[in-house]
């Protein structure tokens, strides 16, 4: 471990970030974090108490205060500097993320990168905002002696909670911007990810962020969580993760304004003109990559049915290629679920599935918390797997007679995150574009979340708000308006 990551940990009791410091819970109360790999202890976290989250969000509130009179410039010299320290720092990183959270080295490396042009990228962004000026003269039965002078003000106090499937870019995508803003931010990490998560708010540490302005909560989120959510100095939520949890704590968080990033089911849709090889490739990238722990995966095949045999056979050949094994062996892209629980709810599906009669092409076994590549070929919209989000590497495919049957299929689901349409033909493109109900569809492309400056969002049950780099900053930023009230000068 170099030197800059040394502080946050003691021996293998990880600390929190407190005001500047790390520090160890009173309590001593510790969670053991298990690597999924081997289910060895990598290391322990603080799980911390009712009154440790007070002083934390308390302490945020004051640090606060500051930060937002720190001019901007400084601001964005801070951030380049953590992304320097990323840069310096991706091997170290990278190791935390694979034996973590079992993602493979080629992901874990492009996590880690991206997070460091997210974080320079958004410097450069929060230099270029501006706020206007509006006259009052443009409304109706106006004379022109009012002016509103709008600036960009912070909310005040963030609370970030990531996901464990990317825990240093999905913390980063909510720190980086909010701290831009002139937030201070208070940290939840996700418990699984806490470690990865835990370096992150080092690298903001060490990169000069004055102390309290971002500080860690951990503990479990089912303990904690509600705790957090509710308290009154917390300004906005920023979350990232199921949507059982988003709905639960849009419920909870009465008047606090919410930024929701939830699960999904994008589908790939595929039509009678598509060059079928882009699209298997496609497809199968997006729906196995890092073992389909993506929001963004592909999460079902809508084929229509004249080219459905060619397809299936295509996607068939390249999931049985896919290498299957240790996250840090070369070119593996399936390797161990996150956990028991989720490897028997992925396994629940495949069962529904073979139950009611689908066509099981390959794979459909496991190994402990291993789920080999799983494809599925005529499903039915009876079955589990047309609807659900496995969060695993199965990928159902479901024959279609026609563009609207697709479309229909595709709206009928609770989510709204990304689409995908797979067609030469542009008006046809456009055609399903505009009808589907998603934040985002792609065109001859898998559904993905980046290049991260784009507009980021997810709609019905798949999230609320849109995230991107300034799309983030504004999120976490209102107008303030000073309307000078001009009098005649004699
Ligand atoms: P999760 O179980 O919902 O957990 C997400 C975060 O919420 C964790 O930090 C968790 O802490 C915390 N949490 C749990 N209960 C809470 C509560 N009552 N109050 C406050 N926080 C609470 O999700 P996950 O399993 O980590 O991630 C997978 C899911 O995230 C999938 O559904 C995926 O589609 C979605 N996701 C969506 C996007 C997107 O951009 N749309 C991106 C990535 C992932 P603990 O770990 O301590 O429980
Ligand atoms: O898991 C959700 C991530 O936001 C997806 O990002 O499309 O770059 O894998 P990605």
């Amino acid at each position: 471990m170099s030197s800059k990551f040394q502080e946050l940990k003691n021996g293998i009791v990880y600390k929190n970030l407190f005001n500047g410091n790390w520090i160890e819970s009173n309590t001593k109360k510790l969670i053991d974090i298990k690597s999924p790999i081997n289910n060895k202890i990598i290391g322990s976290i603080q799980q911390m108490t009712k009154e440790e989250v007070d002083k934390s969000i308390e302490n945020s509130k004051k640090a606060q205060k500051l930060w937002s009179d720190t001019p901007i410039n400084e601001r964005s010299r801070i951030l380049n500097k953590a992304a320097d320290i990323i840069e310096e720092s991706v091997e170290e990183l990278s190791d935390i993320l694979v034996i973590e959270i079992a993602k493979d080295r080629k992901s874990a490396v492009s996590e880690v990168k991206r997070t460091a042009d997210f974080i320079r990228f958004t410097a450069d962004v929060s230099k270029q905002l501006e706020g206007e000026t509006i006259p009052g003269d443009s409304f109706p039965g106006m004379k022109n002696n009012k002016i509103s002078v709008v600036t960009r003000v912070p909310l005040g106090v963030v609370l970030a909670i990531s996901p464990f499937n990317y825990p240093i870019n999905l913390s980063a995508s909510k720190i980086a911007p909010a701290l831009a803003a002139g937030n201070s931010v208070i940290l939840k990490p996700p418990t699984q990810g806490s470690i990865s998560t835990l370096y992150l708010a080092q690298v903001f540490n060490e990169a000069g962020i004055p102390s309290g302005v971002l500080n860690t909560i951990t503990g479990r989120g089912s303990e904690i969580g509600d705790y957090i959510v509710t308290h009154k100095d917390i300004d906005f939520i920023n979350f990232t993760g199921s949507t059982d949890v988003g709905q639960h704590i849009s419920k909870i968080s009465t008047m606090k304004p919410l930024l929701l990033e939830l699960g999904g089911k994008d589908a790939a849709i595929v039509l009678d003109d598509a060059d079928l090889d882009e699209a298997a490739d496609n497809i199968v990238a997006g729906a196995y990559s890092y073992s389909g722990q993506r929001c963004t995966a592909v999460k079902r095949v809508l084929a229509i049915d004249s080219i459905a045999d060619k397809l299936v056979a295509k996607i068939k050949e390249r999931v049985e290629k896919l290498k299957v094994g240790h996250p840090e062996e070369e070119g593996v892209v399936v390797s161990t679920l996150i956990n028991s629980k989720s490897a028997d709810f992925v396994m629940e599906l495949i069962d529904d599935a073979k139950g009611k009669g689908a066509n099981l092409l390959v794979g459909g076994n496991r190994k402990d918390n291993l789920i080999y590549p799983t494809l599925f070929d005529n499903v039915g919209l009876d079955m589990r797997i047309a609807w659900e989000e496995p969060f695993g590497p199965v990928l159902p495919i479901i024959r279609v007679k026609s563009i609207d049957e697709a479309i229909k299929i595709s709206n009928e689901s609770t989510y709204g995150l990304q689409g995908c349409i797979f067609t030469k033909n542009i008006d046809r493109a456009f055609y399903i574009a505009n009808k589907l109900e998603v934040g985002t569809v792609q065109v001859n492309n898998k559904p993905e979340r980046g290049p991260d400056h784009f507009p980021f969002l997810g709609v019905k049950a798949s999230g609320m708000g849109t995230q991107g780099i300034r799309y983030s900053i504004e999120a976490m930023s209102r107008p303030k308006a000073i309307v000078l009230n001009l009098n005649k000068a004699n």
